[in-house]
């Protein structure tokens, strides 16, 4: 069954052709950090006004990458949920548009089930239950999936997510958008003990995050307490230091939150999604408490349309299907 995955949900433009929930034969992304980048953030109506420019030639091509024709595709797939809902509604208004002229079924899916899916595309065998961890810019929330499609929320954040931690402390440093790429680059190396963070929320007894503390931690270390010289930086070799440490804390809250979870429930599988499992500070964490994560490939980690069409598929698959009525929802969904 070959499914074309629609993604416009943030800041990157994607379409892909994907061949029963597996095979990848084309995955387009275009990516808007450099517009973004200059206001060290995404602007939303900016999102918008691109991926309006973009969705035509993103969709064709990805089709023509996967030498097809939009008629023998089976099913659209398209991420109705969460994100910016400019963003979202150019993706589901086109792939509605395409349903209604080709006739063709079309299924709505929700971004980070979508994230969590990425790492069956690498790793087919991973069976359920296990746990799934979703860490990206928008969001950082920790189930229990009893299958593709079925993922019961335990946990999330209470305030920014984890990569937005990352954005955010990479603004105060001075060092561009997004965040996390450089500061994992600017980390490599150094001594985690000379800029220490305080680990919030890992004591706490619920499966919930908190990363907006860290982010006030770094903008104090930087500008001062009390934000007393907003023009004020500190030195090339001492942002350094506070990259690793800063990545270091928030890869323990990540790890010791999902241990902590793995241990409660006895489920040791973690399938790991979104931008920021891309890191590989993260992945050896993850291995050195002895928890057997899956990680997607880092072109699979961030936004993309072929964890949407492979997602899709399942829905498919199971009976599901949405009509002509599909609309984008921007909000967070609540835990169940
Ligand atoms: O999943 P994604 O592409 O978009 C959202 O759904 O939000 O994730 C983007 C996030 C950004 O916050 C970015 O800083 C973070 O993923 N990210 C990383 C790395 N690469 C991307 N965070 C830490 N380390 C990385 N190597
Ligand atoms: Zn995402």
């Amino acid at each position: 069954m070959i499914v074309l995955g629609i993604e416009s949900s943030c800041d990157e433009t994607s379409a892909a052709v994907v061949e029963d929930g597996r095979v990848v034969r084309s995955n387009i992304v275009l990516s808007q950090e450099k517009l973004h980048g200059r206001f060290g953030g995404i602007v939303p109506e900016l999102a918008c006004r691109e991926h309006i420019k973009a969705i035509v030639p993103v969709v064709e091509l990805a089709l023509k990458d996967a030498g097809i024709v939009l008629e023998e595709v089976d099913l659209i797939s398209v991420t109705k949920t969460p994100g910016l809902v400019g963003a979202l509604l150019v993706g589901v208004s086109f792939a509605k548009g395409l349903a209604l002229t080709t006739g063709k079924p079309i299924i709505g899916v929700d971004h980070i089930h979508a994230h969590l899916y990425a790492v069956k595309l690498a790793f087919p065998e991973l069976d359920y239950p296990c746990l799934g961890l979703a860490v990206s810019g928008g969001h950082t929330s920790l189930y229990i999936s009893s299958s593709e499609i079925e993922h019961k929320l335990i946990g999330a954040t209470r305030d920014d997510a984890a990569g937005e931690c990352f954005d955010k402390a990479a603004k105060i440093l001075g060092l561009g958008f997004p965040g996390g790429p450089v500061i994992e680059k600017l980390a490599l190396g150094r001594d985690t003990s000379k800029e220490q963070f305080y680990r919030s929320m890992v004591e706490d007894s619920s499966y919930d995050f908190s990363f907006s503390g860290l982010k006030t931690a770094v903008l104090y270390r930087v500008k001062g307490q009390n934000i007393s010289d907003p023009e004020r930086q500190i030195s090339e070799d001492e942002k350094k230091d506070v990259c690793a440490g800063l990545q270091e804390a928030i890869c323990d809250i990540l790890v010791e939150k999902t241990l902590k979870a793995c241990k409660h429930f006895g489920i040791w599988k973690v399938a790991v999604g979104g931008g920021v499992a891309c890191n590989k500070r993260l992945r050896e964490k993850f291995k050195s408490r002895y928890i057997n994560a899956f990680f997607p490939e880092p072109k699979y980690c961030t936004d993309n349309g072929a964890m949407v069409a492979g997602l899709g598929y399942h829905f498919y698959k199971s009976g599901v299907q949405d009509d002509l009525y599909l609309d984008a929802i921007a909000t967070k969904q609540h835990r169940k």
